[in-house]
């Protein structure tokens, strides 16, 4: 049987290049050796209140982007979390099982907690639904970025913690997190690529947008002048440059960047072309697809359908273990 693999992504637009070289490229990969399901984690994303207005939006642009990067609906299970209930409901099950202790003491709860005066408790409760996203599933694997390390680790946890209560029903799922793209920086140099930083480069923006925003990249802080040597080792541009130039044409701007022979805002130019040029085909698969949006509802229908089927065989045992079936326990 082939391996089960899980993975989900927030709706918050367009996806951004960190996701697409810590995810989904390695998502499209996998479709043709695994058993795929990929969700687009709306319920998540609404953890700490946000406009309804743009839900619906942010829902249809990052399925566009999924389906646009290549995930394909013949191979793989693509569907909105909202529209398969069993997520919330296996979340709440899973409270019976997680130490508070355990979630506040996960980074990315530290890190939003202070935003705010007031904590929302989905704020500190958000890796429980992770968990039952990629449990419900019983997922072998999880592909993602190294941002969610700590997270699949408490998944790991809770599925042990469920199983020593209820009995053997999960699996101790796998991260599986690439070496070398588990954390592309954002445009600042100083963060992780992020929608909420605003550093990001969109994967589906036209040429000019793209240009707009890699011009704006931190650089080498040293290298005041133009024909200052270099350090392309500090240099995001540069790191950014090795996903998409061939080895030949990296060594050439290595070369050059440490000679001082090519100038910041020449080398931006380059990275934004060759992002452009390696993005095209997903743009023009994009446009067809705002323009087909028909098409896009039935994928994600139909994904929704075929997930059901996987999660409801899921909470029958969850149910009857935890015994929630009491109806057919008192017959
Ligand atoms: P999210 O929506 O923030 O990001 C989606 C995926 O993109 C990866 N990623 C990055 N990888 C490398 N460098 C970056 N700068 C970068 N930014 C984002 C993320 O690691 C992730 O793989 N909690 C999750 C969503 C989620 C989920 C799940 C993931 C909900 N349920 C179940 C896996 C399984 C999140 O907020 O990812």
């Amino acid at each position: 049987m082939k391996k089960r693999i899980f993975s989900g992504m927030q709706p918050s637009g367009e996806a951004h290049l960190g996701n697409y070289l810590g995810a989904l490229r390695r998502w499209v990969e996998m479709q043709d050796e695994f058993d795929c399901v990929w969700c687009i984690v709306d319920q998540h994303a609404i953890t700490a209140g946000g406009d309804p207005k743009e839900i619906a939006t942010n829902v249809l642009d990052l399925a566009i982007s999924f389906l646009a990067v290549g995930l394909d609906p013949e191979k793989s299970i693509i569907f909105v979390q909202s529209d398969v209930p069993e997520h919330t409901e296996l979340a709440w099950l899973f409270n019976a099982v997680t130490p508070v202790g355990d979630l506040e003491r996960m980074t990315q709860f530290k890190d939003k907690s202070q935003r705010f005066e007031s904590i929302p408790a989905g704020v500190l409760n958000y890796p429980i639904l992770q968990a039952a996203d990629i449990l419900l599933y019983k997922a072998d694997g999880v592909p993602v970025g190294e941002d969610q390390k700590q997270h699949l680790e408490l998944t790991r946890d809770i599925a042990r913690k469920f199983n020593t209560a209820y009995g053997e029903t999960f699996p101790e799922t796998e991260p599986l997190i690439a070496e070398h793209v588990g954390r592309i920086m954002g445009l600042d140099g100083k963060a992780k690529m992020s929608k909420s930083l605003d550093n990001t480069i969109p994967v589906l923006a036209d040429p000019e947008a793209v240009w707009t925003k890699v011009r704006t990249a931190v650089t080498d802080p040293e290298r005041i002048r133009r024909d200052d040597p270099g350090r392309p080792e500090v240099c995001n541009v540069y790191t950014l440059h090795k996903f998409f130039a061939t080895d030949q044409a990296r060594e050439g701007i290595e070369e050059q960047c440490r000679q001082g022979a090519v100038g910041c805002v020449d080398c931006k130019r380059l990275l934004s072309d060759s992002i452009v040029d390696a993005f095209a085909p997903f743009r023009e698969k994009a446009a067809e697809l705002h323009a087909n949006p028909s098409r896009v509802l039935e994928i994600l229908d139909d994904g929704a359908a075929r997930a059901s089927v996987l999660a409801q065989q899921t909470m029958v045992e969850v149910r009857e273990r935890m015994g929630l079936d009491w109806r057919n326990m008192i017959q």
